[in-house]
Parts: C-alpha cells; structure tokens; sequence
C-alpha cells in the first residue's frame, strides 16, 4: 500500500466528496466493511480479514498495472475512509468484455446520504474525460436495489436481454444472475449539457 500517493485529479473531487489512492491505515476500516454482513448481504459471504487485505492487495495491483481502480472515498469532516468508488477493467470474460466496470462499496452507517453518487459521478467523469473511455459498465444481483438505484441516477441503461450469469460462482449459486447496465461516452456528454 502507497504511503506517499500522488495527488488527487481535480475531476475527482465532488462538493463533498474525495476520491484518493488507497493508505495503509485504510486496510482496517475496509476489513470492517467487508466484515459486515449488511455491506456484504449481496455477495457470496463476508470477507475474513486475510482475504479483506489480499482484496486490498488486488486493487493496489490494479492501479500500479492501469493507473486507475477503486479509489478509496474521503469524505472530508465525515470518514477519512468511507469505503470505494472507482473503476476497474472486469477480469472474466462475458458478452460485454473488455470492459471497464464503475463499483462502489460504503460503510452502511453512510447509505442514504448521496455519498456514493456523488464520489460515482466524479468516477465516471474521470472515466470519460482523463481516461477516454467509450463505455463504462456496472452489474450487480437484481435483490440489490440500492446498487441498481445508483446505476439508474447515473443514467446508465439496462436491457434484460443482456442479464448473465457470473462466471465467477458456481452453477446454480443463488448469486449467479446478474443485471448488466451501460452508459456511453457521448451518451454521458449529451447528459452534462445544459438543457
Ligand atoms: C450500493 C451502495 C453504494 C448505495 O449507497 P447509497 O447510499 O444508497 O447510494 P447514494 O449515495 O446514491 O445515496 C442515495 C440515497 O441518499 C439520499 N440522499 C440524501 N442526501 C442526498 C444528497 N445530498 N444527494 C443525493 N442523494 C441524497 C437519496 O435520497 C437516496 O435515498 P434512498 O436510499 O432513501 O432512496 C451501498 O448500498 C453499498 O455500499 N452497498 C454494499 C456494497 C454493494 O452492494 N455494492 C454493489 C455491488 S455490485
């Protein structure tokens, strides 16, 4: 883990919010979100702390390999570590890779509060804009309606025919059925525009 990260892009600054590079000190309060059955309701299980930090480990490797991931989300005078928001390249093969995912995960004391939209909107703005992507995804179970909700405000679309079912989970795993949204580039452009 970066104990001296570089700072932050000015695209990745909402009115209250800050995307940064991961600390060492981050390690503990993300065990404790990935410890938290609430957090963790639409995933297989909660993570033990080994498997916390070897998770920390792979977004550490993400950035050092593609200079982006999952950012850890700052919010300034509220959590110095609210949990992650950022993007990260999808390492399975599906219909829609390669592909560059958005993906959040929040301490659930912070839910409710426009947090995760906010530091999302940052994200997919550095997406478009720094790093010039054409299209950014995001997926997830459809019991996960708070996920869903954010995926929906950000403008991303969903078509059922292109549901899927995660290669990454077992045959018949309850878990398995997952919702694809998108959102493209000029789609995104033609949003900030001023109506
Ligand atoms: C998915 C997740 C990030 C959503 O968090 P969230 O706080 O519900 O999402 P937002 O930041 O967009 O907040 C929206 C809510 O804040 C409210 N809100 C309050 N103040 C607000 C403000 N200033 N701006 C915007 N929304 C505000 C909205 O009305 C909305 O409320 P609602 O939940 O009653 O509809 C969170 O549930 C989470 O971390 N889940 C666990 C991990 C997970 O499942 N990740 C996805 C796996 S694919």
């Amino acid at each position: 883990m970066n104990n001296n990260p570089p700072p932050e892009h000015p695209l990745l600054r909402g009115e209250r919010v800050l995307l940064r590079r991961w600390r060492a000190g981050d390690r503990e309060p993300f065990a404790a979100i990935n410890a938290d059955p609430v957090a963790m309701r639409h995933f297989p299980a909660p993570l033990s702390t080994a498997d916390s930090d070897a998770l920390a480990d792979r977004i550490q490797s993400h950035f050092d390999q593609h200079g982006f991931g999952p950012w850890a989300l700052d919010i300034p005078g509220v959590a110095e570590f609210a949990g992650f928001v950022g993007l990260l390249r999808v390492s399975f093969e599906a219909h829609f890779t390669p592909a560059v995912e958005i993906g959040w995960r929040l301490a659930p004391a912070l839910w409710g509060q426009g947090y995760a939209g906010e530091a999302a909107a940052c994200a997919l703005r550095y997406g478009f804009l720094a790093l010039g992507l054409p299209e950014i995804v995001s997926f997830t179970v459809p019991a996960n309606q708070r996920s869903l909700a954010v995926m929906q405000r950000l403008g991303m679309h969903y078509d059922i025919r292109e549901d899927f079912l995660h290669p990454r989970l077992p045959p018949e795993h309850p878990l398995r059925l997952h919702r694809l949204y998108r959102i493209g580039r000029e789609e995104w452009l033609e949003r900030q525009a001023p109506r």
